[in-house]
């Protein structure tokens, strides 16, 4: 599976979020220096987890407020059921790669 560059470690701040343009999209967290990425799309709609609220390790919706573990992917709170993907995170110097699966 490849490695794609998200961004600079710089280019995120804690609490900040960037979308992957790939297929499905990805998003790239920073919680407390940590980064993670997981499917950018919330499993209850079709709302951006980029454009969610970080808060420490978990990210609410911004429709409906479900909530998220950013390390697992894990439900924390309704109206979403269903887990999110995660994707394994790597810093190369300054730079940030998620590992993104081929495409099928
Ligand atoms: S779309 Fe995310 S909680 Fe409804």
């Amino acid at each position: 599976m490849p490695w794609i560059r998200a961004c600079s470690v710089d280019e995120l701040d804690d609490g900040d979020a960037l979308q992957l343009p790939t297929v499905p999209p990805v998003a790239v967290f920073r919680a407390d220096g940590e980064f993670f990425a997981l499917n950018d799309t919330c499993t209850h709609g079709q709302s951006s987890l980029a454009d969610g609220y970080v808060d420490g390790d978990r990210v609410e919706c911004a429709w409906h407020f479900a909530t998220f573990d950013l390390r697992t992917g894990a439900v924390l709170s309704p109206p979403a059921t269903k887990p999110l993907c995660t994707y394994q995170v790597k810093l190369d110097g300054d730079e940030v790669l998620v590992e993104i699966p081929d495409p099928r």
